[in-house]
């Protein structure tokens, strides 16, 4: 199998962080050299620019100038590790990527999807995902996940229920306009049943 760049989104509680984990075993299993990583962050750049995103609960911030921060940490994260890493022939699993700014801050946000493409190819080098894995959970799903994974909602989570709804018909919709990077997974399936279909794809897409 040739090296690859994997990106896995969804809506907050879809389980992506389970599913990362699994698929990382399966493909160091296959003889992958992995690195792991997650959007926004693990950068010391991209660990701050988180920290004002998701905790900044006493900052204003409009939603184009969070589309921006989310940018730069994502910018960050390509220069200092993505790219190094896929000029190296290791395959990268990416915990949220472009796509979900498109999603949170353009079509649940209301900044133009356009202006996000355009601001997306200036700060990504033009780096984008082989397959981009949307797990999609129903609203109600995602809440009691969360209720059960963390205690206090963070800046992005509390935004509200007609804000989430948004979000998940987004990732919908738009993932399936690029069926050929994008993949949909029904994530309110049981977890190994969700794993053997990102497996499923990952597998397709290199037969490919
Ligand atoms: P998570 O990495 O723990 O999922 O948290 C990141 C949060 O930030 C999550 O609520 C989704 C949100 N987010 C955006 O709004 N835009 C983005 O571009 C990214 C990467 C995340």
């Amino acid at each position: 199998m040739q090296n690859m760049f994997i990106t896995i989104d969804g809506g907050d509680g879809c389980g992506k962080s389970t599913q990362l984990k699994l698929l990382e075993k399966r493909l160091s299993d296959c003889g992958h050299n992995v690195v792991t990583c997650y959007d926004p962050g693990c950068t010391p750049l991209g660990e701050r620019v988180r920290e004002i995103l998701l905790h900044g609960h006493e900052l204003e911030i409009a939603t184009r100038t969070e589309m921006f921060l989310f940018m730069a940490a994502r910018s960050q994260l390509v220069e200092e590790i993505i790219r190094p890493a896929l000029a190296t022939g290791k395959t990268v699993l990416c915990d949220r990527f472009l796509l979900s700014t498109i999603v949170y801050q353009g079509i649940a946000g209301g900044v133009s999807v356009d202006e996000i493409t355009e601001a997306g190819r200036i700060a990504v080098y033009g780096v984008m995902p082989d397959i981009g894995f949307v797990l999609d959970v129903p609203y109600e799903v995602s809440q009691q996940r969360l209720k059960i994974s963390r205690d206090k909602a963070d800046r992005m989570e509390s935004k509200g229920e007609t804000y989430h709804r948004k979000v998940r018909e987004g990732f919908v919709s738009y993932a399936t306009i690029e069926p050929n990077r994008y993949v949909i997974v029904d994530a309110s399936q049981p977890v190994d049943v969700v794993a053997t279909a990102i497996w499923t794809a990952v597998c397709n897409k290199t037969a490919n």
